[in-house]
């Protein structure tokens, strides 16, 4: 199992470590808390030790017993995450001071480093903690970038803390990433369209965007450059990526389209319409002014488009069915020019369409199929990005 060492500093911010080493538990990674000593000020090391069963590191000499633990760390983890990280601590990194337990680890490590700073903005924008910082990163020490708004020392500005959800995916980038993701452009669509009769009603479908959510979150954690081209959905973009929102269809082809160019990979994980109302009425109707039967029109194919204008990219489809589902599933393979479909029945209640779960048959289009059993949709997506990683590399020895 691998470990995280977390690094804790004196921050308002420091409950948030407690969040982070759930997080990194629930991806079975264990966590190693180091705490500087003005850290003990707002949290005894005691609630570290309680949640990650290991003791919380704060000294340098442990009662005189074991002076070189920090050496024989270095060796049990594959991160070193500071977060909350003060900009005392990182000017510490900078100059390469080492007057207790963290500064002196961060320069015993071999892996990765990654900071979350969490300060006043002031402190932040200051020219000296900038230039820190860009020493730092030059030295090839990763950032995540601290967010903007009330900071509790009652500014605003930038210097809250980031997230938890949002330092863990980025911490699992530096220890999953993969290399045949590295330097490429993964796109990937999620969630429904909605196809608009008038302001206020429209036609579209169950999906809630969970699997697209969670291939994105995949995809950035395994090395790649992200596109979200998300339809509505109530998720919070997976950190890193680039996310663009559309509503309809046609605005999903423009937006794919757009980026098509650069991408390696695409995901067609959405749920687009299939049809959309002949006419698109900009006042609310009123109910007696509808016609029982309404017109419709299909949808632009966006597969389907990118099939024909296919050059090196690999397309991966998705396909929705109630029955007969590797057949209907293959014959759209087929005709959407895909090199990977993932197929679901959404005919039961506990899989599908805005479920936690899923279960789906992968069909290649030499014949080839592999089902993978019900499990959580992060769970698939990342038995899809494995698949995904077999057709990169088989791509690249053709080269
Ligand atoms: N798709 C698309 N554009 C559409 C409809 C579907 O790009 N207008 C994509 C979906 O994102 C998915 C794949 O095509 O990756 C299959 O979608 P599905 O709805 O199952 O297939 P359809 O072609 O719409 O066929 P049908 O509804 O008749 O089953």
């Amino acid at each position: 199992m691998k470990k995280i060492a977390l690094g804790v500093c004196s921050s308002i911010s420091i409950y948030k470590a407690c969040e982070i080493i759930r997080l990194f538990q629930s991806e079975g990674l264990g966590v190693r808390v180091i705490m500087t000593e003005k850290a003990t000020r707002f949290i005894q090391p005691y609630l570290f030790t309680s949640l990650t069963g290991e003791r919380t590191i704060v000294e340098l000499f442990d009662d005189g017993q074991r002076p070189i633990e920090h050496i024989s760390l270095v060796d049990e983890i594959s991160l070193l995450l500071i977060a909350p990280a003060t900009a005392n601590i990182i000017a510490k990194m900078a100059s390469g001071v080492a007057d207790d337990f963290l500064s002196t680890f961060y320069l015993a490590v071999k892996c990765p480093v990654l900071v979350a700073p969490a300060m006043n903005e002031a402190m932040y924008l200051h020219p000296q903690t900038q230039e820190n910082i860009k020493k730092l990163k030059a030295l090839g020490v990763n950032f995540v970038e601290p967010e903007s708004g009330y900071l509790a020392c009652g500014k605003q500005g930038p210097g809250r803390l980031a997230s938890p959800r949002t330092i863990v995916d980025h911490s699992l980038r530096l220890i999953r990433s993969r290399e045949a993701f590295r330097g490429k452009v993964v796109l990937v669509t999620a969630g429904p369209t909605r196809e608009f009769l008038d302001p206020v009603r429209f036609l579209s479908n169950p999906s809630s965007g969970k699997m697209g959510y969670e291939l994105a979150r995949e995809a950035f954690q395994l090395g790649a450059e992200v596109i979200l081209v998300s339809g509505p959905t109530y998720f919070e973009p997976p950190a890193g990526v680039h996310l663009e929102k559309v509503t309809t269809a046609e605005e999903m082809k423009q937006a794919v389209l757009k980026h098509y160019p650069r991408a390696d990979v695409v995901l067609m994980a959405a749920a687009v319409a299939d049809f959309r109302f002949c006419g698109n009425f900009r006042e609310k109707l009123r109910k007696q002014d509808i016609r029982p039967v309404l017109e419709v029109e299909p949808t632009p194919d966006i597969l389907e488009e990118l099939g024909r204008r296919k050059e090196r990219q690999l397309l991966v489809g998705f396909a929705a069915e109630t029955g007969e589902l590797r057949e209907k599933a293959a014959e759209k393979m087929t005709r959407k020019g895909v090199d990977l479909m993932v197929a679901n029945d959404v005919s039961g209640q506990e899989t599908g369409f805005a479920s936690d779960d899923n279960e789906v048959l992968l069909i290649w289009p030499d014949g080839r199929s592999r089902k993978i059993p019900r499990m959580s949709k992060r769970k698939i997506s990342q038995e899809i990005m494995k698949e995904i990683e077999v057709l990169l590399n088989e791509r690249r020895r053709q080269i």
